[in-house]
């Protein structure tokens, strides 16, 4: 079964075909991130303006790199949320109109759920899972007991991680996206800070709870510079990372004490991070098995979107193919 994958939640215009859920025959990806590096962030409007000028290319070459015609694509899945209204809608409106007009089925799919998917690309983890989608707009714990059976456990009360990485990179003027700045600013800086002399809080360690907060590190790195003027961004990238990395890690171990689970799949942009890949191997990959996607479909990806339709395989009448900006991770 070849589904064709289509992804626009945000600044990634992605298209890519995949063969019964496992092998990736083509995987394009456009970005319009260049743009946003000049506003310091994503501006809704410009993303999805360009992703009405990226969609059909990218769905054109996805198409001939699979060196299939659409007669031999049985499938088009689609995310319809998660996301930016602007940018969903362009994807949610052309996959309808391929759909219709290709006389295909068409499968909405959920963001948030497809990151978890990621790790099923030449994999095949056990249920039950714990997973862990951390990206720019979420940090979600969930227990999937199986293909469609997702309950959320809990996860930030406030900013999201990838959230996290951006403003407080903003704040010491790394550019957009944060979490890949952050990361790289901090590698010279990791073996030479204190452990024992953390800059920056982590709150809700103890709580008991899969609960997490990242809006106060922002405060904590806004005093601390306003304090001291001539900071290294080094350190302050390094105690940043540190600082979410640790409190990801210690809810994770929270998780898999808890439930057991025979996985852990570590899932959204902010998997691509290679401090948290290494401690969270350190921490459980003894209890459980780990599993972490590559870098590249870490972060948004058409692949995964037709990988998550190939196991949750269901075929909605297009009228009732809505986008939805809010869509939780349970939906
Ligand atoms: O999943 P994603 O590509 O888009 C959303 O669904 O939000 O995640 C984007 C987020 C951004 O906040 C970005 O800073 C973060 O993932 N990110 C990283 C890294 N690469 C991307 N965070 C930390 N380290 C990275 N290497
Ligand atoms: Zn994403």
């Amino acid at each position: 079964m070849n589904i064709l994958g289509i992804e626009t939640s945000c600044d990634e215009t992605a298209a890519a075909v995949v063969e019964n859920g496992k092998t990736i025959l083509s995987d394009v990806i456009a970005s319009s991130q260049a743009l946003h590096i000049e506003t310091g962030g994503i501006v809704p409007e410009t993303a999805a303006r360009r992703q009405i000028e990226s969609i059909l290319p990218a769905i054109n070459q996805a198409l001939h790199k699979s060196g299939l015609t659409k007669e031999g694509i049985d499938a088009i899945a689609v995310t319809h949320g998660p996301g930016l209204i602007g940018s969903l809608l362009v994807g949610v409106e052309t996959a309808k109109t391929l759909a219709l007009s290709w006389k295909k089925p068409i499968v909405p799919v959920n963001h948030l759920v497809a990151h978890i998917y990621a790790n099923f690309i030449n994999e095949s983890p056990q249920f039950p899972a714990i997973a862990l989608v951390v990206s720019g707009g979420h940090t979600d714990f969930v227990l999937v007991k199986n293909h469609g059976a997702v309950e959320y456990l809990g996860g930030t009360r406030d900013d999201a991680a990838g959230e996290a990485f951006d403003k407080t990179a903003r704040l010491v003027g790394l550019s957009y996206p944060g979490g890949p700045a952050i990361s790289k600013a901090a590698a010279p800086a990791i073996e030479s800070r204190s452990e024992k002399l953390s800059l920056f809080p982590r709150p809700m360690l103890d709580s008991g709870t899969l609960e997490l907060s990242f809006s106060g590190l922002k405060t904590a790195v806004l005093n601390y510079t306003n304090e001291n003027p001539s900071y290294d961004t080094n350190l302050i990238a390094a105690e940043v990372q540190e600082a979410i990395v640790d409190t990801l890690v210690s809810k994770s171990v929270f998780a898999v004490e808890k439930y057991k689970p025979k996985s852990f799949l570590l899932a959204g942009g902010v998997s691509a991070n290679l401090r948290l890949r290494g401690k969270i191997l350190q921490a459980l990959g003894r209890e459980t098995n780990v599993y972490v996607p590559e870098p590249k479909h870490s972060t948004d990806n058409a692949a995964m979107i037709a990988v998550a339709s190939f196991y949750n395989y269901k075929p909605t009448p297009w009228r009732d193919i809505i986008a939805n900006p809010s869509l939780s991770i349970e939906d």
